[in-house]
């Protein structure tokens, strides 16, 4: 089996909290994700697809087909957005990286023939990134 990994990258904004907490509870749990007026991050998606390569291409699947479809169904809906307020994927939960990674690979999944969504990787920051497997 074989592994192939596509990154994409968009930018977008949102503001970690909990309404029925006092202010001092959400900064104690979600730091400056927590801020008010919100806040930005640089997001990098990595999408890994497993398979056996084509005899012919060589390929899984196309690398270009799935950054294609990473910028149509991921990037085109969530870049430049402020996750709280202009999407509804999060309208019944935080719009945290680990909740975006499931967002993700239910709107991605689809598109994509049966099987060969590996893994979705989603860096919120240099540091901090989460890992779904679809399960
Ligand atoms: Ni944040």
């Amino acid at each position: 089996m074989v592994y192939l990994t596509r990154k994409e990258h968009f930018n977008a904004a949102h503001r970690l909290y909990v309404a029925h907490w006092p202010d001092e509870q959400n900064e104690a749990v979600f730091g400056p994700c927590a801020n008010t007026n919100f806040h930005g991050h640089n997001f990098d998606l990595y999408v890994t697809v497993k398979g056996e390569p084509d005899p012919d291409t060589g390929f899984i699947l196309n690398a270009k087909e799935l950054g294609r479809l990473m910028r149509e169904h991921i990037v085109a809906r969530f870049d430049h957005k402020n996750l709280n307020l202009d999407v509804d994927d999060f309208a019944d939960r935080q719009p945290s990286t680990e909740n975006f990674v499931k967002v993700i690979w239910k709107r991605l999944a689809p598109h994509l023939p049966p099987g060969t969504l590996f893994r979705v990787r989603l860096f919120e920051t240099e540091n901090i990134y989460a890992d779904y497997f679809g399960d």
